[in-house]
Parts: C-alpha cells; sequence; structure tokens
C-alpha cells in the first residue's frame, strides 16, 4: 500500500490548532461537547433517531473523522456506540440529522450504496462467513468490484500475513484475533474512502489488542480514515487523534485524544480514575 509522508507523524495530533479557520476546541482541562464538523471528510450531524418506531437512541449526535486521522468512540455500554456507527451506514431512520461524505449528503443512502460511495463497515457482531474460507471471505468483501481484486487481496495478505497462511481455512476456525483481521480484511477489499470499525478488538488478549491497533495505524498511514468504537478506551484514545464520549445517546466529551486522556471529569467517569 502507499505511503503518505505526510501521516507519518501519527497520534495526537491537535487538528484544533492546525486546521485553518480554527477549531472549536477548548484547551486545558476541559473537552467540548460538541466538535466542530461543518468540513468534516464524514460526518453522522446531529443524529437523532432510534430502531424503527421505537425510542430515539441517539440525541442530536455527531460524530466526524477527518483524512489522516483515526477517531474513536467511547462510552458505557448502551450509550449508543453501535447505533451512531450504523446510523451513520444507514442501518437506521434518522429523525433528524444529516450523514454526509466528502460533501455529499448521503443521508438518504441504503448500506450498499454507501459501500459504493466509499465506506467500509465492520459492524461489531456476525462480522465474518464462518463456515467460508478466509480467502473466500475477502472475496465477498469485493462484491461490489468488477475489477482485478487480487492486488488488493495481495495488500490485505501483506498487513495481514497470518491470513495468506490460511487462506484456505474456514474463517470460524481461526482465534478471535485473526477472525477480527479477516473482518477487517474484508471492509478494505472494497478499498473504501473511510473505514469503520465497532469494537475491533472485542474479546481478544491485550497482546493481541496492541498487534491490532498497530496495523489499524498501518491503514489509516494508507491514507483510509478510520472511525473506531473501543471498548479498551484508554488504548484507543492514545492513538486517538479524536475522540468522542458517548453518554445515553449524546456528544458529553469530544476532544484529541489526549485532551480526553488529561480531562479529569473523562477520568473520573469513563477512565478508572
Ligand atoms: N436492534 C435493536 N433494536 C432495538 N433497540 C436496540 C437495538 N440495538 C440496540 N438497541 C438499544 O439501543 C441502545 C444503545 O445500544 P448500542 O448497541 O448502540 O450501545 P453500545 O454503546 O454500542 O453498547 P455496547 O458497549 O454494549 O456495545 C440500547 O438501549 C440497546 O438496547
Ligand atoms: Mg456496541
Amino acid at each position: 500500500m502507499s505511503r503518505n509522508a505526510w501521516q507519518e507523524d501519527r497520534g495526537n495530533k491537535d487538528r484544533s490548532i492546525t486546521r485553518s479557520g480554527g477549531g472549536t476546541m477548548v484547551h486545558g482541562s476541559a473537552t467540548d461537547v460538541r466538535p466542530d464538523t461543518t468540513r468534516a471528510f464524514l460526518v453522522g450531524d446531529s443524529m437523532t433517531g432510534g430502531y424503527g418506531t421505537g425510542a430515539d437512541i441517539l440525541h442530536d449526535c455527531t460524530i466526524a473523522v477527518d483524512p489522516g486521522e483515526i477517531a474513536v468512540i467511547v462510552g458505557p455500554n448502551g450509550a449508543g456506540k453501535s447505533t451512531g456507527m450504523k446510523a451513520i451506514f444507514g442501518m437506521l431512520n434518522l429523525r433528524q440529522g444529516s450523514v454526509r461524505l466528502d460533501g455529499e449528503d448521503i443521508t438518504d443512502l441504503s448500506p450498499q450504496d454507501r459501500v459504493a460511495k466509499g465506506m467500509g463497515f465492520v459492524p461489531q457482531t456476525s462480522n465474518i462467513f464462518t463456515s467460508m474460507s478466509v480467502e473466500e471471505n475477502l472475496e465477498m468483501g469485493a462484491f461490489i468490484r468488477r475489477d482485478d481484486i487480487r492486488p488488493t487481496m495481495e495488500q490485505v495478505f501483506e498487513l495481514f500475513p497470518i491470513l495468506k497462511d490460511k487462506r484456505r481455512q474456514p474463517a470460524g476456525e481461526l482465534s478471535g484475533g485473526q477472525r477480527q483481521q479477516v473482518a477487517v480484511g474484508r471492509a478494505l477489499m472494497t478499498k473504501p474512502k473511510v473505514l469503520m470499525l465497532d469494537e475491533p478488538t472485542a474479546g481478544v488478549s491485550p497482546i493481541v489488542m496492541d498487534e491490532l491497533f498497530d496495523r489499524i495505524i498501518e491503514v489509516s498511514r494508507t491514507g483510509i480514515p478510520i472511525l473506531m468504537v473501543e471498548q479498551n478506551a484508554r488504548q484507543a484514545l492514545e492513538i486517538a487523534d479524536r475522540g468522542y464520549v458517548l453518554v445515553q445517546g449524546r456528544n458529553a466529551h469530544t476532544g484529541t485524544g489526549r485532551e480526553l486522556l488529561a480531562d479529569d471529569d473523562v477520568r473520573r467517569s469513563f477512565l478508572g480514575g
């Protein structure tokens, strides 16, 4: 995969001071509730909605990611993190708010049309076909493509060499960490413009978590912005350019990863002090 030199200095870049036009981030110990997303590459803007005709789960919730960034969503169980991801991916009817990708309003597009527009999404559960081989999972990922998918598969194998060794094995036989690699690899097969990951390190050991984070950083360095939900909040915020703390479907805190890690309220409430 190609490298972009401007992205080599990874992690905790304070874009609020580098972005021209100025951000709205508050510096010091306090973090913003809402981000400035006017020009964001991918943004779920002021999203309000729930499942079917049920009660609203998201309340005026805004989540965004920009090129070169890893944006991380953290928050308690049931806070609406997955619901926010699903809303951005088009699996939820929003009652208010919009979703924009690269300046285009995609609020009314189906998930499949969003994939065609360049969104890659790895859901929290059921994110691989367990009875199919690793290679077949990757092929399925490329279902919308009509061109030669082999170079992309080689790139996925370069990123996750173990998947090449196991390419003929049923994905269900792989370890938890390797399954997550299959899931991320499958999403990369569409050559997405932006990658959304819901708890990519769920259920893996700390060592495997670190490895997965390293691979995710590597993907982001190829120029693909990453929006991910993580329950390993502290570790995820350490690699986050931008972090969102959601509580009960609302933006509670927003800042750079570093700002959130330094925020007393965030530390006390969400990071165990
Ligand atoms: N398919 C669904 N239909 C109806 N309600 C749902 C559905 N999925 C989730 N919910 C509800 O939406 C709320 C938010 O759930 P969500 O899964 O978005 O939380 P989360 O922050 O991702 O939690 P977790 O950390 O456990 O993954 C919860 O009250 C949950 O019960
Ligand atoms: Mg979830």
